[in-house]
């Protein structure tokens, strides 16, 4: 073994050998342990080849499909899905890596024109050299010792005297030496985003993807490789995610060798990249974490990774306002006395701040118009922004707007005034997504017309916090102002240039609190988190579909990153009847909001809705900055808890989805508690389902003392669910997607 580099975390080791044929193999990445006696001791032992091997002359016995490498590449007899496939200028796809160098960095480098984490405390980059292509690749690597994470991501520099394509360049490689994992992935769709499947493994490539130019509902680019066993609570697994926002892949692909690949980074779909001689390309940083504390453990690294070091600026560790959002309320029905008494309402109940939705700007009477005309409709506002956002602030709440700058519809100024500002192909005419067309923003012009425009209406009144929408996916993804062999290039180069938008609004505007949105949850990734401290996780806020919707998006990302609304019932998407006061409890688990129209609730609901909002601001600090947990739950029911940084106080939530009559005795076992401290528990003062289901009552106040070794291991058993056969005042009253929110405290 030629070098051995070790990289260790508080709780997981990472070792990387370079063979003496200049292989740079993966050795490692588990649990922690201490730097091997003799690093050879991990290597596959190669005393004679495989069948039908291919092989180096210099290396007879080693073939790279066979071989755990830190990175691949194609045409050289490795077979499975490869990390590089470069076309040279002689049309040949062939690329050959081994070991050139390696050196360690003080910091952490930037990468160019892409965000990334910060805050490493160590970084490697190894190059490997292709030296019949004077191609190099530097693997870099970065250490987040206590979240127990490693980033990587890979630079390409082309020292030929010609210019090379690439066709694919994956952020980073993961190669194991066994079989028989389990592939974990968070699909959906609008409405459905984030739902955790779990495809167990067999030889063949199964891929995570999207191509829709977003990272999209449809697969969330976090994934996790689990082994055999794996649960919640314990087990080894493996989660890669990426700071990317748009086109992405991550392929597990198991081989009749007894390997496992997994592959995360750009999408190849469609993706060519010219490099002239002398450039470099970089690609998104990838990130992978290691638990041997299940599922449930790799949230507790994951979520303080990207809460200190992805999230930042000026929201990063504050609370984050209680909103009040007219889109429900109203749609695109509006006017400036209609806002203000919803806002009224708002201050009333306590709430902080008034976000006002689609259909402010240009004539936009329904989604068939105006995007991109970013100003004030003076028939809806005749008084203004200003206007408005100081009465807003008179009632004492702040002011946030809506916007959706990365689209222009057909019928707007803009359109007219610069119709190739769109993504279009010159053979026909783009196709619509909800009657708007995509603008491209690979064009300087394009992004500083969205950066002057939305500057413009932020500088013009005392807006607070920005919802940043982004309704369909791309299509005719073509750019009017790249020659022809740069077509390829287009979809990254959008990221690209939504990117150099967001730096330069961030920049501009350092205290806006900014909210990333898709149509829902349609771009829920680490690359919006570097700009925006928090997402809004779905347009579906019926509780029963949030529930799994926010603890798909749990397994990955923190509350306070997930934007969570009550609404008014016989919701839109899935017109089913919830209690407010399970809405509420669901909300509690994110950033809470409040999206309907507030003036036509009854005095008794606004009651219940004061009483929730009082209870959200004492404890919204546990709940939006401590460390969420999945806890067990029978198949009708689902409990989470959140524990507070210091573990003095925890909030924990049990929902039942349906309830089973003859089933009345329920556990809640928590998690992450001081095993030594003595907590008390209480339930929140809440309404319940009447017995008789005629009017709301008072729930049963339950009341419990516990250590946390018992609350984490034993639970405590509830008071009784009122079942078919009866009910009386020291029972709970639970039905259909009913729940309880109780809060601990150290004693
Ligand atoms: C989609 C978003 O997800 C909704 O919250 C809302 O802002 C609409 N767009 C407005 O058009």
């Amino acid at each position: 073994m030629r070098e051995l580099f070790c990289l260790q975390t508080d709780h997981t080791t990472y070792l990387v050998g370079v063979s003496d044929a200049g292989f740079v193999e993966q050795l490692y990445y588990g649990a922690k342990i201490e730097t091997p006696l003799d690093p050879g001791t991990l290597r596959e032992k190669h005393a004679a080849p495989y069948p039908m091997m291919v092989y180096d002359r210099e290396a007879p016995l080693l073939g790279q499909d066979d071989l755990c490498l830190e990175y691949s590449a194609s045409g050289r007899g490795d077979f499975r899905e490869c990390a590089l496939e470069l076309e040279t200028q002689w049309g040949s796809r062939t690329a050959d890596l081994r070991y050139r160098s390696h050196f360690w960095l003080p910091e952490k480098p930037a990468l160019p024109g892409l965000p990334s984490s910060y805050g490493s405390e160590q970084n490697l980059v190894i190059t490997l050299a292709d030296e019949a292509l004077d191609v190099t690749v530097e693997l870099h690597y970065s250490v987040f010792p206590s979240c127990d994470v490693i980033t990587r991501h890979a630079l390409l520099k082309n020292g030929q005297k010609t210019s090379l394509k690439l066709h694919r360049m994956y952020s980073a490689q993961l190669d194991l030496a066994e079989t028989g994992d389990t592939f974990v992935t968070f699909d959906g769709g609008w409405a459905v985003e984030r739902t955790k499947h779990e495809k167990p493994l067999s030889p063949g490539i199964y891929v995570n993807d999207s191509k829709t130019g977003t990272s999209s509902a449809r697969h969330n680019p976090f994934v996790i490789l689990a082994r055999p066993h794996c649960t919640e609570d314990q087990g080894d697994c493996f989660g890669l995610n990426l700071v990317y926002s748009g086109s992405h892949a991550e392929a597990a692909e198991e081989t009749t060798l007894g390997k496992t690949r997994l592959l995360t980074g750009l999408n190849p779909a469609g993706f060519c990249w010219n490099l002239a001689k002398g450039a470099s390309f970089c690609t998104p940083e990838a990130v992978l974490c290691f638990s041997d504390g299940g599922f449930n453990g790799l949230s507790a690294r994951l979520h303080p990774f990207v809460r200190s070091h992805i999230v930042r600026g000026h929201w990063r560790d504050r609370e984050r306002p209680m909103l009040v959002n007219n889109w429900e309320g109203t749609f695109f029905d509006f006017d400036e006395e209609k806002l203000l008494n919803i806002a009224r309402e708002g201050a009333d109940l306590g709430l902080e701040l008034f976000v006002l939705d689609d259909g402010w700007f240009g004539r936009r009477d329904d989604d068939r118009t105006s995007l991109g005309d970013w100003t004030v409709d003076r028939r809806k506002l005749p008084h203004g922004l200003k206007y408005l956002a100081e009465q807003v602030n008179a009632l004492g709440l702040l002011f946030g707007l809506w916007f959706e700058p990365e689209m222009v519809s057909e019928e707007s100024e803009l359109y007219r005034a610069h119709p190739d500002w769109a993504l279009k192909c010159p053979e026909r005419l783009p196709a619509q997504g909800r009657t708007q067309l995509v603008l491209d923003l690979t064009r300087a012009e394009v992004r500083d017309y969205i950066v002057k425009s939305v500057s413009q209406v932020l500088e013009s009144a005392n807006i607070q916090y920005v919802k940043w929408d982004m309704n369909r996916h791309l299509s005719d993804v073509s750019s009017a102002a790249l020659p022809p062999e740069q077509q390829g290039e287009v979809l990254h180069r959008y990221v690209l240039g939504l990117y150099e938008i967001y730096e330069r609004l961030t920049d501009r505007f350092p205290q806006v609190l900014f909210e990333g949105c898709s149509s829902g949850g349609n771009r829920f990734d680490l690359g919006i988190l570097c700009y925006m401290p928090q997402i809004w996780a779905s347009d579906n806020t019926d509780a029963l579909c949030r529930m799994e919707i926010q603890e798909g998006t749990s397994y990955a990302y923190p509350q306070s990153t997930m934007g969570a609304h009550v609404s008014a019932t016989a919701f839109h998407t899935a017109g089913r009847f919830t209690l407010w006061e399970t809405r509420f409890n669901v909300a509690a688990f994110g950033c809470l909001g409040y999206e309907l129209d507030l003036t036509k609730l009854t005095p008794e609901e606004k009651a219940c809705l004061k009483r929730q909002v009082d209870w959200y601001r004492a404890h919204r600090k546990t709940l939006q900055f401590g460390q969420l947990y999945r806890l067990p739950a029978p198949k009708n029911q689902m409990a989470w808890c959140s524990v507070a940084q210091d573990k003095k106080a925890a909030v924990a939530g049990f929902f039942q989805k349906s309830m089973r009559p003859t089933l009345t005795h329920d556990t809640l076992t928590l998690r992450g508690l001081d095993g030594e401290t003595a907590y008390v528990l209480r339930s929140r003062p809440q309404l319940q389902e009447a017995p008789e289901r005629e009017e709301a009552s008072q729930a049963l106040e339950e009341y419990y003392r516990a250590r946390g070794d018992q609350l984490n291991l034993a639970g405590i058993r509830l008071a009784q669910q009122s079942s078919a056969t009866g009910w009386n005042e020291n029972m709970r009253a639970m039905g259909d997607l009913s729940s309880r929110l109780y809060t601990l405290e150290a004693e």
